[in-house]
């Protein structure tokens, strides 16, 4: 569910200040009911209408894109550096990335313009899996990666448990590459968790995002979802409902 004036906003009525205006003044219905309340939510179920016409909502979509290094996870950049949205096609939808990966991090990302999803996604309440690969500094130990498992305490609190495995380790390079599972978002969390144990992360990518796996992406392709990989991800995350 979403704001009824976001919805509006984003279905291009008018902006979201104007779209509560049009509330307040009684012009907006949702299934035919009058409603001025400005905390009202809707769902892509709902029909919404200014002054008796109908809204026409954007036709959902959602992509999976395998995100290069050096580019940001955002709509627009200030700076003008390269966001991810450069990198898909032009649509007349408003599509925007589901939570960040870090400039220099690759790997799954998936963009949609379907707010509801993708506030399904990322509510802490909701806890999908996504699994990384990083490749760290040092020679990390099994026991090691059981207190990254057990959890780590980042940013003043305890990380929730987490699945790891070592893939290999390289004793010419001293670099160990392991392969972490976790299922909240944290802001740089598997940067942070790598470092609470003493073994900075000097490349990272994310492999997998619930069900989803980078498959033949190649750097920087995409593709579109299909309606059972969106309807999958809905599943999971309701079923991981803590
Ligand atoms: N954890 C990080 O530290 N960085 C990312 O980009 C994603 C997860």
């Amino acid at each position: 569910m979403e704001r009824l004036q976001k919805v509006m906003a984003h279905a291009g009525v008018a902006s979201r200040r104007k779209s509560e205006q049009l509330i307040a003044e009684g012009r907006v219905t949702v299934n035919g009911e009058i409603v001025t309340d400005m905390g009202t939510k809707v769902s892509r179920q709902d029909t919404i209408a200014v002054d008796g016409i109908v809204v026409e909502r954007e036709h959902p979509v959602y992509f999976l894109l395998n995100k290069p290094r050096g580019v940001i996870s955002s709509v627009s950049d200030e700076k003008g550096r390269k966001t991810v949205v450069d990198l898909l096609p032009e649509i007349p939808q408003r599509i925007y990335p589901i939570g960040r990966l870090d400039y220099d991090t690759t790997g799954a990302l998936i963009l949609t313009n379907d707010g509801e999803f993708a506030n399904l996604l990322m509510h802490p309440r909701f806890e999908i899996d996504k699994t990384y690969v990083a490749k760290v500094k040092g020679i990390l130990n099994k026991q090691t990666l059981r207190q990254l498992e057990k959890g780590v305490v980042i940013d003043g609190k305890r990380t929730a448990p987490a699945k790891g495995r070592i893939l290999s380790q390289d004793y010419k390079k001293e670099t160990t590459m392991v392969e972490l599972t976790i299922h909240e978002g944290r802001n740089q969390q598997v940067k942070k968790m790598f470092e609470a144990v003493k073994h900075p992360v000097m490349k990272l990518k994310r492999e997998t995002y619930g069900s989803l796996t980078l498959g033949g992406l190649q750097s920087g392709e995409w593709r579109e979802l299909k309606p059972f990989e969106v309807n999958e991800l809905i599943r999971l995350a309701k079923s991981s409902q803590k």
